[in-house]
This record gives structure tokens, sequence and C-alpha cells, in this order.
């Protein structure tokens, strides 16, 4: 009996033992569960999947309540001190760290595909002057599947590969082009000389120099930046690219789906929205008005939250460290007095206490890039880059899951029964409730 679970139901009297396997029950044993009749079998309810694990994953573990996040492994500390991000992504795409001479591969074959096509350049340059960097990348992104329509082939582990280094070299030059366009600067070529994260500061920020030089500690700050948003385990822009790649649609339509989840102020959004939020309130003065909307439910506080992490980030620890390097450089962002004083507050008060908020990724990052030099409009972009490792991982993972179907979540139907087709002119207008007749768009 170990390992089981014997659930009675109380409707039949009837009791059932089902297999415990790494602490679930298979949902699809409750079908077995039956009141009788034509009752097709129990479900599970669990709206936004709070308490449901779609997959089996080797890739990244997060422990919530210990404030625990590893890559296969390996701690996410020593990842962001010892590591970079091009080794990481090797690390998260094929499991192991690589030796020397994969590493050398690897590399190459990462940079020699941060070019883009030059009519995808072109179609770069349609959008409007005033387009959201976020939206050219979603739109840039998908697009390319038109350019290696041999992706589509999604069970060829060849081209899986091609298309998993062509996303992890292009994003950043898509990034930048869209970023400088926002500008109304020329695109910046690749320049494959420097570093991964060196050559994206080059294609965003070069000017009329010969060559542009990365800042040393601005490279290395972006890149550990990189590791600590490479993956995050079944998150929504995640769960968005296993849900579109289970249809077997292209990668780049996958990523383009994954990107679009991430653009939200409650995912890869909240960074902009955390800095939007300092700046609104522009004085340490002002936090305990702010504290008192977000406790009485008027807006959220941004950067603080997770639905994993009940415990600090073990990212955000990592990214207030940075914030000192990059601002010996940059000089001080004087939002972190901000950031540093609401958190502090934060984290005295009862409402925070005990819903367990603590500030997240977002709450830092944002004011690291806006101390770089970077508009709020790319943080969300600057998360979806070093994503793409993470995002193709899941991606190969659910295709060689035998176990994975399309995905195709159930319902509770909770709307009318059979109804009889009234002719329109016979449509009481009087009387008829606005929202009931409208519904809720
Ligand atoms: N400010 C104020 N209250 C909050 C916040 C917040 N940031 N986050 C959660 N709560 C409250 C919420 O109102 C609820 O209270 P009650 O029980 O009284 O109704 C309780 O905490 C639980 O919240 P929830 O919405 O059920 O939690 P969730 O797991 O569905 O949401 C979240 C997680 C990240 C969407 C949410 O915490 C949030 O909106 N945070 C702000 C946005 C943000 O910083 N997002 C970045 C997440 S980390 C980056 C990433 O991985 O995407």
């Amino acid at each position: 009996m170990a390992d089981t679970l014997s659930v009675t139901d109380n409707r039949t009297g009837k009791t059932y033992t089902l297999p415990v396997e790494q602490g679930a029950i298979r949902a699809a044993d409750l079908s077995q569960i039956k009141a009788g009749g034509d009752d097709p079998g129990l479900t599970c309810y669990d709206p936004s999947f709070g308490n449901t694990a779609a997959c089996k994953s080797k890739v990244a573990y997060i422990d919530g309540h210990k404030g625990i996040l590893r890559y296969r492994g390996y701690p996410i500390e020593e990842l962001a001190e010892k590591s970079s991000y091009l080794e990481v992504a090797y690390l998260i795409v094929k499991g192991e760290l690589p030796t020397a001479s994969r590493f050398a591969m690897w590399q190459h074959n990462i940079k020699t595909h941060t070019l883009v096509h030059e009519n995808l350049k072109r179609f770069m340059e349609g959008f409007r002057y005033d387009a959201h960097p976020m939206g050219i990348l979603i739109a840039t992104v998908g697009a390319l599947s038109t350019f290696y329509p041999e992706a589509r082939n999604v069970s060829d582990v060849h081209s899986r590969r091609m298309q998993t280094r062509r996303l992890i070299g292009k994003m950043p030059t898509i990034a930048a082009f869209a970023y400088r366009h926002s500008r109304g600067q020329p695109y910046v070529y690749p320049d494959n000389e420097l570093s991964y994260t060196g050559n994206f500061l080059s294609m965003l920020f070069k000017m009329t120099e010969l060559r542009y030089k990365p800042n040393p500690v601005l490279e290395k700050a972006l890149d550990i930046l990189f590791i600590l948003h490479a993956d995050h385990e079944q998150n929504c822009s995640t769960s968005t690219m296993r849900v579109v790649g289970s249809a077997l649609a292209d990668p780049y339509s996958c990523v383009s789906a994954a990107a679009a989840a991430l653009s939200g102020p409650r995912h890869g959004g909240a960074n902009e929205e955390v800095v939007h939020m300092l700046h609104q309130i522009g004085s340490t003065a002002k936090i305990p008005e702010l504290i008192k909307q977000v406790k009485a439910g008027e807006r959220r506080l941004m950067g603080f939250g997770h639905r994993v992490y009940k415990n600090y980030d073990p990212r955000a620890k990592i990214i207030r460290q940075i914030a000192h390097e990059v601002f010996e450089v940059t000089g001080k962002n004087p939002l972190i007095d901000i950031a540093i004083e609401l958190e502090r507050i934060a984290l005295q008060d009862d409402y925070f206490i005990k819903r367990k908020l603590y500030p997240n990724v977002d709450f830092y990052s944002g004011i690291i890039y806006e101390a770089m030099g970077f508009p709020m409009e790319m943080f969300p972009v600057l998360f979806a880059i070093p994503r793409t490792a993470g995002w193709m991982a899941q991606w190969a993972e659910l295709l060689a899951d035998e176990e994975q179907r399309i995905a195709r979540p159930k319902q509770l139907y909770v709307g009318h029964g059979t109804r009889g087709y009234v002719p329109i002119e016979q449509r009481d207008e009087v009387g008829a409730d606005e929202t009931e007749v409208r519904g809720p768009l």
C-alpha cells in the first residue's frame, strides 16, 4: 500500500487505490471514479494550473519555499558566479556542461547564426517609428519561420538543433534592430569577435566608431542577468511554448507565442512596470501611500510575489548585489534607494508577510537596465533573449516525451442548458440586462 492513495467516493461508498509517483497522482486515474449511470468520471478543477504538473522535466528545479533554483542540478548562485551565458545555454539545451572543445564548437555555431536575412531587416523597417520593441520581436521571430520552412519538420533532430542555434544566435540581433528602429538609428550588424553580450551591446549602442568596445563590467553584468533569466521551469511563457509546441507548430511560431506570453505585465513585462511604479512614486516619502493603495487592492506592488517562490527569489538576491557594480560604472540610479526602502517596509508589513510576498527577479533588474541606458520598453526584450535557451530546451523535451499529446485541458461547463433559437425580431429589447446581452467583451 506504500506509494498509493486511497480515495473513498462518498456518493457511492466505493474506495479506489491510486498509485502515487513522485508526489503526484495521475489525473487520468480519477476518471475511473464514477457516480454511476453515464457519469464520465471525476476530473480535477485547477484554474491557472495552481497545483497541476503537466509534464516531467529535467531542465530546472525550483523549491519555492526555500528559495532554491537549479539548472540541470547546478545552483543558480554557482552558475552566476562561475559560468557564462553561452555555457549555461549549452547546459540547459544539451543537459551537461560542455567540455572545452564542445564549448568552442557551440560558440562557433551560435556566432555563425547571428546575421539575419536582409528581407527580415526590411520586414522590421515596416514597423511604425514608435512600435514597442517587444511587439517587433514577437512578430519578427514569428516571421523567421517563413525563412526556414524546414523548421516545420519538428521530428528531425538535425533541424531542431539548427533552429535552436539560429534562435539563440539571432535573438540579440532582432532585439537590437528593434531598439535601433525605435531610435531611428541605422541597424548595426553583428560583430562576432565580441562575446555574446558584448556583441549585443555593440549592436545596440555602436555609433560612428569603427569598432565598439563594450565596457567589461556592463558586459559581465548583462551576462549574469542573462544566466539568471535562462530558464524557470513551467512558467506562463514556457507553458505557452509547450502548448503551441504540442500542436507540432514550428519552433519560430512557438517562440513567438512564448514571447507574447512573456510580454504581459504579470510575467516578463513586470520589470518595465516596476520602473514605471518607482518613477511614479518618485521618493521614499511616498512609499507609505503606495503600500496603502496596494493593501486596499487598488494596485499591485510590481516586482513582488510569485506563483512558486514563497521566499526571497534567489535571482533577485544576485541582481541586488550586481546593481552596485553596475552603478560604479554608470553612476547610481536613484531608484535603487526607493526600491531598497520599499522592500524593507513591505517585508515588515503583515499584508506581505501573511501572503509570503517577496521581491522577485523583476524588482531590481529594471533599475540596472535603466542605469545601463536601456529604455523601459526594452526590458521584456532583455528577458526574452536569454529565455530562448530555456524555451528551446523545454520544447525539445516535450517532443521527445512519449507521454505528451496535443495540449487540451478540460472545462467545467457552467453555461446554459439547451435553448431553442429565437428569431431576431422576436427578441426582447426592453429589460435585457446590458452585460447579459453583450457578454464580458
Ligand atoms: N502586490 C500585492 N498583492 C499581491 C501581489 C503583489 N505584487 N502579488 C500577489 N498579491 C496578493 C493577491 O492580491 C492575493 O491576495 P488575496 O489572497 O488577499 O486575494 C495573494 O497575494 C495571492 O496572489 P495571486 O494573484 O493568487 O498569486 P499568483 O500566484 O496568481 O500571482 C504573480 C503571481 C507573480 C502574478 C503576482 O504575485 C503578481 O501579480 N505580482 C506582480 C507582478 C510581478 O512582479 N510579476 C513578475 C513575476 S516574476 C517574473 C516571472 O517569472 O515572470
